[in-house]
């Protein structure tokens, strides 16, 4: 996994600040301990202090002190955040009342933290569901300049190398829209084939859009929504390298590729596997794991105007430490775009 240490050096090299809401979490808390000595960001812990205190004392943090700790109940931008809430949200139903309240939810807190300027990005989900954690983000934080929809990829470190880049490669959504329309399926293949460049170091995405059918082998409603999301992602990005309908044996095997797709420049070549449907996209990325024996990091939510990603509640330390380097690496390339 040479493309973590590389994600972690460019960390290190350019510090973001990175908001944990769940800053009471044991592998929460343990990772930040690891990621201030490491130098690979700022951390920002949400929680009540005396209780951080207590734990770093108790696992034997020595670096916790180093970090920010905001108190969600007590913060001199307590009043400043919530008045942004209620500004952001207010045709939605928003009241100064409800802002007060939610004010105090870590979940909203983190995301508005990010949304003021004070922070660059948001681990969460060791102790609440991805619903839980997406829902704040997708009501504050909202998508990136020219992207209508977030969704959610993983980086695939499989045990193949004759696919992908020596066996890396990028899949999504696996996390997010359970059945997208066209336009989101082709922004989902655009969003993914940058997750691939600027996360898994992958020079040239080649996306491949999956199905049942190859090549109009098959006529079916959901086959003609993975060919129209095709036209459209080249028409929205004419650079893209993207096609389909392709089946998941011709999109990354050579020989049958020659045979179901001849032609395509991407078929047997694939690196990006774009998923119909969520059901297709979480269940291929779960068998390739536990069956395959790949390592799935992620889910790294894509599209966002700010990186917040989830965690699985099953985690480990070493899982937080990764996806808070990701989504430094993702709040730089996100900065770097708008600087452009
Ligand atoms: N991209 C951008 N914005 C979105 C998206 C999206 N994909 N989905 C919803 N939104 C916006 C809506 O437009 C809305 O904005 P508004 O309030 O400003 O108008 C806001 O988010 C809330 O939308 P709702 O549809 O009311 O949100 P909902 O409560 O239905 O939840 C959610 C959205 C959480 C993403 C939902 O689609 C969901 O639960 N998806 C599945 C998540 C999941 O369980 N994944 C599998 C597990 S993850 C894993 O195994 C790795």
């Amino acid at each position: 996994m040479d493309i973590m240490q590389d994600l972690i050096a460019r960390a290190k090299a350019d510090k973001q600040r990175i908001v944990l809401p769940e800053g009471t979490e044991e592998r929460t808390i343990k990772a930040a301990d690891r990621l201030i000595a490491d130098g690979v960001a700022e951390i920002i812990l949400i929680g009540n202090p005396a209780d951080i205190q207590k734990l770093a004392a108790e696992y034997d943090l020595k670096n916790i002190d180093k970090a920010t700790i905001i108190d969600p109940k007590n913060h001199e931008k307590k009043a400043a955040y919530a008045n942004l809430l209620f500004q952001l949200r207010q045709k939605k139903g928003m009241t100064e009342e409800k802002a007060a309240i939610l004010v105090e939810d870590p979940l909203y807190l983190g995301c508005l933290i990010i949304k003021a300027g004070d922070a660059d990005g948001e681990i969460a989900g060791a102790m609440n569901t991805t619903g839980n954690v997406l829902r704040p983000a997708l009501q504050i934080i909202k998508t990136a300049p020219g992207i209508s929809c977030v969704s959610g990829a993983f980086l695939m470190f499989t045990k193949t190398p004759q696919y992908g880049k020596d066996g890396l490669l990028v899949f999504a959504d696996c996390a997010v829209i359970p059945n997208p329309k066209v336009e989101e399926l082709a922004s989902i293949a655009i969003a993914t084939a940058q997750t691939a460049k600027h996360i898994a170091g992958i020079e040239e995405p080649r996306v491949a859009m999956l199905s049942f059918s190859t090549k109009g082998s098959a006529s079916h409603e959901m086959v003609d929504k993975v060919v129209e999301a095709t036209r459209l992602a080249k028409e929205m990005c004419p650079d893209l390298k993207v096609d389909g309908e392709l089946q998941a044996d011709a999109a990354l095997v050579e020989k049958v590729a020659a045979q179901k797709a001849p032609g395509s420049d991407i078929a047997g070549k694939a690196n990006v596997l774009v998923f119909p449907t969520l059901e297709v996209g979480n269940i291929a990325y779960k068998l390739v794991q536990r069956l395959g024996g790949a390592e799935a990091v992620g889910p790294i939510l894509q599209g966002m105007a700010a990186p917040v990603n989830d965690l699985s509640r099953g985690c480990s330390v070493d899982d937080i430490y990764k996806m808070v380097a990701i989504a430094c690496n993702q709040a730089i390339a996100l900065k770097a775009a708008k600087n452009k």
